[in-house]
């Protein structure tokens, strides 16, 4: 009986007895988004024939047929000219089609010793290991955009928050290099997670393996994975490769997210401490005044969008029992909108950070308020032989005198402060001034990990030295 699996319009095999209803066909078919892959779903399976071929399972003629084949595939896919059918349900079995279309009997061999399942496990782990190189060089880009602004604004003075309450100052390049740092975990995590991407399923077939004398480990050298997966079953089944990727893209949203938040916050004529070029910017349709941070606003909520594919994977993944069952069909699209996503942020988030104009006298006005220097005041008075918890409790005293009055610390002589701070007067010399200013503040913090300026440089040399990875 002839396989009528490449017939349009008619039943999907000998085996079955009525086609399929229209609306079984749409829910079904993959083929609108796992097309995506047609290149490299192409590669595999020219590495599948190139090994069918040595191992003597089909001829050489027949890998030539196929190999010529394929060529003319390509080119019609890339040319646009492809024909994807929904009744031919995904990727594969669009190319299969096609293929045995164009050259026959021999297109019929290429699936010999293979199976949907494991060709479809190793086109989305040969995919997701091009898209992880491509993030982890645009996590470069983006690293060295954000250090050389750093670098700026290695002496330039703002307020550091917690609880967003003015808590000690800090220079902006401190600050602009917490964020190298998620960023440079991220990357590390993109890398670490490549590992277990790049292993090769192709083999497993089905779900047991197969009678042919297969060599999976010329597949894994052509297509450069860097191992094989060990258990046929497992093989075809498991997602966790994409779960993890997932994750670890969840991650660089929510950094972006957070850096997000700061921009918006910072962007507001109530703060003023940057600009964002325009060009990132949109207007209010109502409010001729505005410039809304629109591209920040986006990725803080684009975060939520990633976090959701994670779930939607992680939930899919659960309740299956081994092998392949066609719940994993559902891993594309959340795969795929992650991918989009954490790229396209990336991209447009080096181009934005590039474009920071920073307004270093609101951040140094806005440093001058709200006490920050209190706690170096503090350490001033512990230096000089007072218990920390007592420096606290006189310093505090001096503030709340300071708000009653409306005045600020800075703006006391010493005659004034000693009357401020009867108890520990004595204490108090004119060099209690030097630590009490934003500049003496953060070069007091000078040690690994410190704001001071130095610690900044040193940093900013160290972490280009992490941009080759
Ligand atoms: N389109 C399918 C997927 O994405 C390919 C594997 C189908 N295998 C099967 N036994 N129906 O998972």
């Amino acid at each position: 009986m002839t396989s009528q699996l490449h017939k349009k319009g008619e039943t999907w095999s000998a085996r079955f007895s009525e086609p399929i209803s229209n609306l079984v066909k749409r829910y079904t078919s993959s083929v609108s988004f796992d097309k995506r892959f047609a290149l490299i779903d192409i590669e595999c399976s020219l590495a599948h024939a190139a090994m069918l071929s040595t191992q003597r399972i089909i001829s050489q003629d027949d890998e030539a047929a196929i190999r010529k084949g394929m060529e003319q595939i390509l080119g019609e896919i890339t040319r646009g000219e492809f024909e994807w059918q929904l009744d031919l349900e995904d990727v594969h079995l669009n190319i299969e089609a096609r293929l045995t279309a164009l050259i026959g009997d021999a297109g019929k061999k290429l699936h010999t010793g293979r199976s949907r399942n494991d060709q479809v496990a190793t086109d989305i782990r040969l995919w997701l290991r091009e898209e992880i190189d491509r993030i982890v060089s645009l996590l470069k880009s983006l690293r060295g955009a954000l250090i050389d602004l750093a670098e700026r604004h290695s002496d330039t003075i703002l307020p550091g928050f917690t609880h967003l309450q003015v808590a000690q100052p800090v220079t902006f390049g401190h600050h602009l290099l917490a964020y190298v740092e998620m960023f440079t975990r991220d990357t590390h995590r993109m890398l670490d997670c490549r590992k277990r991407v790049n292993q090769l399923p192709l083999g497993a077939a089905a779900l047991a393996g197969t009678s042919y004398p297969i060599d999976r480990g010329q597949v894994a050298k052509t297509l450069g994975f860097d191992g094989i997966c060990l258990n046929s079953l497992d093989a075809v089944s498991d997602r966790d490769f994409a779960i993890e990727f997932t994750a670890a893209a969840a991650l660089i949203m929510t950094h972006f997210s957070r850096l997000s938040e700061e921009l918006i916050l910072w962007m507001s004529s109530r703060v003023g401490f940057i600009e964002l070029a325009d060009r990132f910017c949109t207007g209010s349709s109502i409010m001729p005044q505005k410039k809304n941070p629109d591209v920040p606003e986006l990725a803080r909520g684009k975060t939520g969008r990633v976090n959701g594919h994670l779930i939607a994977l992680l939930t899919l993944m659960k309740g299956q029992p081994l092998a392949y069952n066609k719940d994993n069909q559902e891993d594309k699209e959340p795969l795929i909108d992650t991918v989009d996503t954490v790229v396209d942020t990336l991209r447009i988030f080096t181009e934005m950070v590039a474009s920071i104009t920073v307004n270093a006298d609101a951040m140094r006005t806005a440093a001058l308020q709200g006490f920050s220097t209190a706690t170096d005041l503090a350490d001033y008075l512990v230096k000089r032989g007072l218990p920390f918890r007592d420096a606290h409790e006189a310093v505090a005293h001096a503030v709340r005198i300071c708000i009653d009055g409306e005045r600020d610390l800075l703006s006391l002589n010493l005659e004034q402060l000693r009357s401020e701070l009867p108890e520990v007067a004595s204490l108090l010399g004119d060099d209690v001034f030097d630590c009490m200013t934003l500049e003496g503040s953060v070069a007091s913090r000078n040690h690994i990990g410190g704001t001071a300026p130095e610690q900044v440089r040193a940093s900013i040399i160290a972490a280009r030295t992490t941009l080759s990875l």
